[in-house]
């Protein structure tokens, strides 16, 4: 095995160990086959957003990185560890793995503040005063600091999304999931969220986004993985995507999407 040196001596060979790994994963939802001998090796530190047509499988490949759906056969690993089929070491794991859904899912009768704090508590065993440290923190890297004491009815779509990733960020996950995070959100803010993610990027943190935000897809990732009918079509960068698209299904859904 080998580790990256953090050291910071060795700076020109810097090694990116795997953070996620499926290998010949499938998935079948009864009769449909959601998810076809999936194979993919995301290094730590890489975005990868993942495009395609809707009921191509994508929901669903996020879903069975954190094991909110079991898969059939095939092995998938975070960070070189095996994920675990239940009890403990899945919870352990979750919180390795932050989500970040359409719909934000904050408690209603929790201040924001409160629904950041909550994780770190019951899971990572952090007492409040750091709990509440951490949030105050995080709630101002995602420029909601003002809103702490408010609850989710009285923010905006975005700002709820915006505390929805805080919550995530809040358990130190090591690689974040999002699963078309602006598509429930009014034209206006979709930015601010997409900023967000755009700052945690930046930060190197392992993401993998799906999005139907194409200039966003372009200019903010690593690598794109485009589906169609449970498979990974095509594996390339964001440029080579957007301007030659090797599949007919790629053409199709760009032409489509960026018809207008
Ligand atoms: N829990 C489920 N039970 C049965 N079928 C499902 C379930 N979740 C998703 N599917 C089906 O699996 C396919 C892939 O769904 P999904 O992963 O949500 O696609 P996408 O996110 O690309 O739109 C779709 O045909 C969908 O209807
Ligand atoms: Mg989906």
């Amino acid at each position: 095995m080998t580790h990256a040196d953090e050291s910071g001596t060795t700076a020109s060979a810097v090694v990116r160990p795997t953070m996620i790994s499926m290998k010949s994963v499938q998935k079948h939802f009864g009769a449909l086959h959601v998810l076809r001998d999936i194979d993919l090796e995301v290094p730590t530190g890489q975005v990868v957003m993942v495009l395609g047509p809707s009921g191509s499988g994508k929901s669903t490949l996020c879903r069975t990185i954190n094991r909110l759906e079991p898969i059939d056969s095939g092995t998938i690993t975070i960070d070189g560890k095996e994920l675990p089929a239940e009890g403990r070491a899945l919870a352990a794991l979750r919180a390795d793995v932050g989500m970040v859904f359409q719909s934000f899912n904050l408690f209603a009768h929790k201040t924001i503040l409160e629904n950041v704090m909550l994780a770190p508590m019951k899971v990572r065993k952090k007492n409040k005063a750091d709990a509440k440290a951490k949030a105050l923190e995080l709630l101002d890297r995602v420029g909601i600091a003002n809103q702490a004491d408010k609850y989710p009815a009285q923010l905006s779509g975005g700002q709820q999304q915006r505390v929805a990733i805080a919550r995530a960020l809040a358990m130190n996950p090591k690689v974040m999931l999002f699963d078309e995070p602006t598509s429930a959100l009014d034209p206006e803010m979709v930015n601010e969220v997409l900023d967000v993610m755009v700052g945690l990027a930046k930060e190197g943190m392992t993401m993998l986004v799906v999005t139907h935000e194409m200039g966003f897809a372009r200019k903010a990732a690593d690598r794109i993985i485009f589906m169609a009918d449970g498979v990974v079509v095509e594996d390339s960068t964001p440029d080579s995507f957007f301007t030659a698209p090797k599949s007919d299904r790629a053409k199709d859904f760009l032409s489509k999407i960026l018809g207008h």
